[in-house]
């Protein structure tokens, strides 16, 4: 309409719908006045009144209606111009979204009519794990000569993608990951287009060599000729889906919450592996020393490591204790049993939410009979070794630790050594001050955590600290003949962590003990037991315990011992 007016008001105007435009409605700019109405219409404008008047003009003129400039109104017409051509974009777009959209409903549809079946002319296929490499049983086709094995798998989908009318799958099972393809009618079933990650598979097929220059697990690929997704076996998508629920932005507390769902992720799964191994290398150690195996009661009546971390508990009528350590039990051993071990849970009710401190961690604790101080922390340098040895011996648990930590180097032996009054000095000399009294720490001192893990960091090796005053330690603890002052103590402090084992040589004399149990204030009468083997055939003995997830932390370079259990209990955590 030529003959029209449209009225643009840069101050009051508006640029909606809504908005007619004359010259009570006006618009706010001549750019949506001719996006909406074209740019053959007659346009007056007027300036913004809140504007600056500059001095000496007539304020009132700026009231005035007045026919837009020629640039103003190129500039306009360029802006509807711009904003037509993009609203038509969309336009497109949005239908060819819902083409694609209906399409896919459309192959969708189709796609259940693909009913797939497996071949009964084909070989049988064996059953195997997705790790299994065993050359006799398994052969690789090579799309020549070499006719590959039928095999038939079952795991679950760690990833899945497509390329044009091949699917790509890599299935996990927990030994392994193996690469499956799906070609034909095979990716082309509901099941196949709608896969989600986490969904159970069963899988049948033939394994072939990867191709050149390609890369996958084992260096193979699965070229499957039947699949099934049992009822029940596939996994929540969309929102549910568990990449919506576990990535690697997601809080700490909810990755903790849904722990049962992190475990899945390739860390932490491998951490657990390794801590299996690890376990696994403890107990063939100790049997390697003809140590045996006990396994002492949780629930007691008597402290090991005072009473400021005892969970109490109601026993029938009587107050009883989740366990500190099995070592006073350990000792009980001795007489009958020789050298004996034990990997049991021990509880701290620790009010601390430090990196290292769980309420509840696996205690790998060992007792040795007859022998001095010296043997006990070569026993304890050679076993954690050892233990290191075993566990890297397996090669798919040394590819896990390595993952994990790539700068892992086995420890030089033997480990530094050095007294608890060398480490005060060592504190003095380098400036790290006792937290607690803001001062330089002090003979007698009990070093904090954060001086111990400074200087570990900074020596860097694994360091024996021996020789601790027995004031800060517990009442068991052998005072040393040449200096009273101390104890035959020893804590081995790991680079990263801070101390992960804390062992001694036992009081064997009874009145020591006695002596021991008044410095701490314990009365003995729960401890008869306990004080009876001093009574019976006394022995110089002593042992130690390893908190099993600060060792692997360390290994394993994880953050927090939290990372290195299946479920962690600490202060304020008790699920899931
Ligand atoms: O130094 P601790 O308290 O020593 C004992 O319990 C001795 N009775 C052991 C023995 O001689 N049989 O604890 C030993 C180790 C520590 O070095 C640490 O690795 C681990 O147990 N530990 C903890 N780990 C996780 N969370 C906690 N709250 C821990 N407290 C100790």
């Amino acid at each position: 309409m030529a003959d029209t007016t449209y009225y643009i008001d840069e101050d009051v105007g508006q640029d909606i719908e809504a908005q007619t435009g004359d010259e009570k409605l006006p618009y706010k700019t001549l750019g949506f006045a001719v996006l909406t109405h074209g740019e053959q219409p007659k346009f007056l404008a007027r300036k913004s009144l809140t504007g600056e008047v500059p001095e000496g003009s007539d304020s009132s003129a700026r009231l005035e209606w007045k026919p837009v400039a020629k640039a103003a109104m190129k500039k306009a017409v360029n802006f509807a111009k711009a904003q037509k051509k993009k609203a038509d974009k969309e336009q497109e777009q949005l239908a060819v979204r819902s083409k694609e959209e209906a399409d896919r409903k459309k192959v969708l549809e189709e796609s259940k009519k693909i009913i797939i079946e497996e071949d009964a002319s084909l070989p049988e296929a064996k059953k195997i794990k997705l790790d299994d490499t065993d050359a006799e049983k398994i052969k690789l086709g090579d799309g020549k000569d070499v006719k590959g094995t039928r095999v038939r798998v079952f795991g679950r989908v760690h990833r899945e993608r497509r390329q044009k009318d091949l699917m790509f799958i890599t299935l996990r099972d927990g030994y392994g990951q193996m690469q499956v393809i799906f070609s034909g009618p095979l990716a082309k079933t509901y099941d196949a287009l709608t896969l989600t990650r986490e969904t159970s598979m069963e899988i049948a097929g033939t394994l072939m060599k990867v191709p050149e220059g390609a890369h996958a697990p084992n260096s193979r690929e699965l070229h499957a000729d039947y699949f099934k997704i049992h009822a029940g076996w596939k996994a929540a998508g969309g929102e549910e889906a568990i990449t919506n629920r576990v990535s690697k932005g997601t809080e700490q507390a909810t990755l903790l919450d849904l722990r049962h769902l992190t475990l899945r992720g390739e860390t932490a799964s491998k951490v657990m592996i390794v801590r299996d191994a690890v376990e696994f290398a403890f107990n063939t150690v100790y049997k390697e020393l003809r140590m045996r195996k006990v396994s002492p009661p949780a629930l007691v009546q008597t402290q090991v490591e005072g009473g400021s971390t005892l969970f109490k508990l109601d026993y029938y009528t009587e107050e009883a204790y989740l366990t500190q350590s099995s070592q006073l039990y350990l000792e009980t051993c001795l007489p009958s049993m020789g050298d004996v071990y034990c990997i049991e849970k021990s509880f701290r009710a620790e009010k601390s939410l430090t990196r290292r401190h769980l309420a509840e961690y696996s205690h790998v604790e060992a007792e040795l009979d007859f022998i001095t101080f010296d043997d006990l922390l070569s026993h304890l340098e050679h076993v954690m070794c050892r233990v290191l040895e075993v566990t890297l011996a397996d090669p798919t648990i040394k590819q896990h630790i390595l993952d994990l930590n790539p700068g892992f180097k086995m420890p030089e032996r033997p480990f530094m050594r050095m007294k608890y009054s060398d480490a005060i000095d060592w504190l003095i000399k380098n400036e790290i001050i006792n937290e607690e009294t803001k001062e330089p720490h002090k003979f007698g001192d009990d070093i904090a955590e954060a001086a111990e893990r400074k200087m570990t960091d900074i020596i860097n090796k694994p360091i024996f600290l021996t020789h601790f005053p027995a004031e800060i330690k517990s009442f068991y603890m052998m005072r040393d003949k040449e200096d009273p002052r101390v104890t035959e103590s020893v804590d081995c402090l790991m680079p990263g962590v801070g101390e992960i084992v804390g062992g001694s040589m036992r009081i064997f004399d009874y009145d020591e003990l006695m002596a021991g149990y008044a410095r701490e204030n314990i009365d003995p009468t729960a401890y008869y037991w306990y004080t009876d083997q001093r009574k019976y055939g006394s022995s110089p003995h002593g042992g130690y315990g390893l908190g099993l997830e600060r060792f692997l932390a360390w290994l394993c370079e994880q953050h927090t011992v939290r990372d290195c259990c299946l479920y962690p209990r600490y202060f304020g955590r008790c699920k899931p």
